[in-house]
């Protein structure tokens, strides 16, 4: 069907009189320029729309973030402001009241008066930060030659979370917390988790150096927000592992970055100071380079009782060899004193690496067990595999040692 218009459907002004012949042809082209203009009409009602949502958002008065800290039994709530006083305010209608606890977020309306909004809990930072376990699960028989250590942390952490009272009672105070040191590789970390397990505390990790190097600007606030949150979920053990990134002794504070160091570092002796030693809240800081630390930190009152963790001795070996190859299948008879005696200056680390590789060698043969043989090969691999690292970490520290003088 032809229109006369052609295929164009827009018609110009001046083409008009050429075009339109007849009356049909007419109210053809008036039809079509309905249909524009109505879309057109469409198309600027969408951007008033959009316009207007906008005004909107500038002209409505901005929101107050409140914590909430009560409940009352007349349905009214005790919130407290951002910006200082603790107040008694309503719900608004709609707001769901089921999801209202102590230390929920909630936005109140501009006066303040009511509650018109629950804000998802801010951990968004935080989460990202640290690792929290619930329940980690290695327990003190998955460590070997360490009892002396793991004795003096179940004296001065595992007791105290387990039973506050005991110490109450005497007018004891224990440790706040505890600083492991020592080589790479020989159980601090680990010591760290069994006594969260044994003593049935929550477990939250902070890696110093990326505290450091991720949350430039914001290390005090996180600093402060982690014990809080380490506060709400007690008992907690905070393990702060590679502490000396953001506790060691500067000797002149320059850059921007080493004062924001120090801000962080300051907040997290301000957060030691401020948990009463029965809050069922322990640090446990590790370090391999307890030499630079400051020692501000090892005050009394703060992290007051220190644990060495060496690397293990002859019969601690014996024993770690043992733990590794507990859930490995083997044939035939183990030297665990030779296998120790050919390990001397092994850390724990280095002794697991060794059953792996003994693995390896028992699956290259094809067997799908290892015999002790296989375990004497695993210890020469990672003999010459450690000749060539301990080169390279020569060659850090001492780079190291240049950075910090
Ligand atoms: N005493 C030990 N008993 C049993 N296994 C050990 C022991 N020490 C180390 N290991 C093994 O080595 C691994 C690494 O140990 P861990 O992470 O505890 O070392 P670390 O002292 O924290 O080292 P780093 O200073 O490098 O953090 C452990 O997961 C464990 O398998
Ligand atoms: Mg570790």
């Amino acid at each position: 069907m032809s229109n006369g218009l052609g295929d164009r459907g827009v018609v110009e002004r001046d083409d008009i009189n050429v075009l339109i012949n007849s009356d049909e042809d007419y109210v053809k082209y008036l039809e079509l320029k309905i249909k524009q203009l109505e879309e057109e009409r469409k198309r600027l009602l969408r951007r008033v729309e959009y316009y207007r949502s906008e005004i909107e958002k500038l002209l409505a008065p901005p929101l107050i973030e409140a914590y909430v800290e009560d409940l009352t039994p007349d349905g009214r709530v005790i919130v407290k402001s951002s910006s200082g006083p603790n107040l008694i305010v309503t719900i608004v209608n709609g707001v769901d009241i089921s999801r209202l606890r102590p230390g929920s977020r909630v936005a109140l309306n501009q006066r303040g008066s009511s509650i018109v909004e629950v804000l998802p809990d801010r951990v968004d930072p935080l989460v990202q930060l640290m690792e929290i376990v619930e329940k980690p699960s290695v327990y003190y028989s998955d460590i070997g030659g360490l009892s002396e250590q793991i004795q003096e942390l179940r004296e001065v952490v595992e007791l105290p979370l387990k039973k506050p009272e005991l110490f109450a009672e005497l007018g004891i105070e224990p440790p706040k917390g505890v600083l492991l040191y020592g080589p790479p590789g020989c159980g601090k970390t680990l010591l760290a988790k069994a006594v969260a397990t044994e003593s049935n505390a929550t477990f939250i990790t902070l890696v110093g150096s990326e505290l450091v190097q991720k949350y430039i600007g914001e290390g005090a606030r996180l600093v402060r927000e982690l014990f809080n949150y380490a506060r709400k979920k007690a008992p907690t053990i905070v393990f702060i592992d590679e502490i000396d990134a953001i506790a060691s002794r500067r000797l002149e504070i320059g850059t921007s970055g080493e004062r924001e160091v120090q801000r962080t570092f300051m907040q997290l002796l301000a957060e030691i100071d401020g948990f009463k030693p029965l809050d069922r809240v322990k640090v446990i800081a590790a370090t391999n380079r307890i030499d630079i630390l400051d020692p501000a930190l090892l005050r009394p009152g703060r992290l007051d009782r220190i644990i060495e963790v060496p690397l293990p001795s002859k019969s601690g070996r014996v024993e770690i060899f043992k733990i590794h190859l507990r859930r490995v299948k083997i044939k035939g008879a183990i030297d665990y004193d030779l296998l120790a005696e050919i390990t001397e200056g092994f850390s724990g680390a280095e002794i697991k690496l060794a059953v792996v590789e003994a693995g390896y060698f028992a699956i290259r043969e094809g067997r799908s067990y290892i015999v002790f043989q296989d375990l004497l090969k695993g210890v020469e691999k990672v003999k010459n595999k450690r000749t060539l690292r301990n080169i390279m970490y020569d060659t850090i520290r001492h780079e190291a040692r240049l950075v910090y003088k």
